[in-house]
């Protein structure tokens, strides 16, 4: 059994497979701290607490002695700062917090090949400006800095005590010559960071540690079986859909949104904000457009209307058509296609008669359009693609998936168990790391049990057309 821990932003997921069927899983919440506008936080204590909650769950009704080998997955870009000692110095600044923004400005003089070396132009959700704050507004805390991880990396050190973390999640950092696979000097210097501080770099599949005693007493996991690097959430939910093939693509419906493509070879195209990323096995890079807000913007109005995701849904699916106001998503500003950490969410046309389930029908709506705009930044690449997968929370709403696929254009498949996705590639590049499966095992797809096929909708494509001019009126205002 292989067993797969995400760490993510709204919850860690472990789930106990056997590579292809999953056995037992669990998720333990997460909340996001906010102590300003613009910040957010979460305290990498709360992500061991969690993981151990999730692992005791799966515990429960799967004999965790059974594991033979454990794959990390998690939120990318996340900033772990620890001492001399390995102890965390402050909360871990994550990849949706937009306090960076003139770092970024800065950063880019500093090195203006950036976007070509690194893959991405800066922004506030990458690593490297969030040390260029931290020089600048927490200078006693940047004096004690020894260390770096990544934030699935700070519970690989909790299980395994090694400093390390795999070339997928180093991508997101801003610190990796994504050609050359290995850490950048000269953008480490650039953003206030000592090369020395970074960790050893490894593919998703290699094992780099294994259960120590102290680990198997919190958790239950058996002390001595391998750990393997694992990737970052992006590259762990393309492993678990074969997305490591040159010409597979995928959606991912999480708090987070992205639109990916594998390739073989690095391809930057930094104008639009595509990512172009080395993935978490070796020879591989991939195309990404990733949208902060994702699906997360479902859950923000369930949460103000105090009913569930699924409720929101429910009620979009009623909504009067002629009625529905446009929303834009930008909870936490955007990245692709926008670059734009500055842009918030509003409602725009709303009426007196404006009930809750357009309220409701918008929200959804904008999320589908956020996936029109990155099929769109991906230009005529995306269009030779047969379909997209789908996976993540979001990825269970079949009225969801099918608008995106009538925004889109594009036919999109759902596998049975798609909202596992990023800890299911976790626990296969486990499998791979003990020799049960091959890297090019690693390529099989998972049977697309349902497919949404592009209806056409004259009136979604007359609304997405305003969706767009919204943004653009809204964007000088910031
Ligand atoms: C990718 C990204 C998100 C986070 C959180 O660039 O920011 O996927 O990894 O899910």
């Amino acid at each position: 059994m292989f067993l797969g821990i995400d760490i993510g932003t709204s919850a860690v997921k472990v789930i106990c497979t056997d590579g292809a069927v999953i056995h037992a899983s669990a998720t333990a919440d997460l909340t996001l701290q906010s102590p300003h506008p613009g910040w957010s936080e979460q305290d990498p204590e709360a992500w061991w607490t969690a993981t151990c909650a999730a692992l005791a769950e799966v515990g429960a009704t799967h004999p965790l002695d059974q594991v033979t080998a454990v794959g990390l997955s998690g939120q990318m870009h996340g900033a772990v700062l620890l001492d001399s000692a390995q102890h965390v110095l402050r909360p871990a600044i994550l990849w949706n917090d937009s306090r960076s923004t003139d770092d970024c400005a800065e950063l880019q003089k500093a090195l203006p090949d950036i976007g070509t070396l690194s893959g991405v132009l800066p922004l506030p959700g990458f690593t490297a400006p969030k040390l260029m704050w931290v020089a600048r507004e927490e200078p006693q805390v940047h004096g004690r800095i020894a260390h770096i991880l990544l934030p699935k990396d700070y519970i690989g050190l909790r299980l395994h005590g090694a400093l390390v973390t795999d070339r997928s999640d180093a991508a997101g950092t801003l610190w990796l010559d994504q050609g050359a696979r290995r850490w950048s000097d000269a953008a480490a210097r650039a953003s206030a960071t000592d090369p020395a501080w970074l960790p050893h770099l490894a593919d998703g599949h290699e094992v780099v540690g294994q259960i120590t005693p102290d680990a198997a007493a919190h958790t239950g996991l058996p002390a001595g079986i391998p750990v393997v690097a694992g990737g970052g959430d992006a590259a762990t939910g393309a492993v678990s859909l074969g997305a490591v093939e040159a010409g597979r693509g995928f959606i991912s419906l999480g708090t987070s949104g992205q639109l990916f493509v594998a390739g073989d070879a690095y391809h930057p195209n930094p104008a639009k904000f595509v990512h172009a990323f080395a993935h978490t096995v070796p020879a591989r890079w991939y195309q990404m457009a990733a949208m902060l807000n994702g699906a997360r913007p479902i859950a923000w109005l369930a949460g103000q209307l105090e009913i569930s995701a699924g409720d929101v849904i429910a009620l979009a699916e009623t909504a009067k058509p002629a009625r529905v106001p446009i929303f834009l998503p930008y909870l936490t500003g955007e990245r692709s296609p926008h670059g734009d950490p500055h842009i918030r969410a509003g409602f725009f046309g709303l009426e007196d008669a404006t009930s809750r389930a357009e309220l409701c029908r918008a929200v959804v709506e904008a999320v589908a359009f956020t996936f029109a705009d990155a099929t769109e930044s991906f230009g005529n690449t995306i269009a030779e693609l047969p379909h997209l997968a789908a996976i993540g929370g979001g990825s269970k709403s079949p009225f969801l998936l099918q608008l995106i696929a009538n925004a889109t254009g594009r036919r999109i498949g759902r596998t049975v168990g798609s909202d596992a996705g990023p800890a299911m590639g976790a626990a296969r590049l486990a499998a791979c790391g003990t020799g049960a499966m091959s890297l090019s095992d690693l390529g099989a797809q998972p049977e697309i049990a349902d497919w949404f096929d592009p209806e056409r909708a004259e009136e979604l494509d007359t609304r997405l057309q305003r969706y767009r001019a919204v943004y653009q009126a809204l964007k000088s205002l910031e």
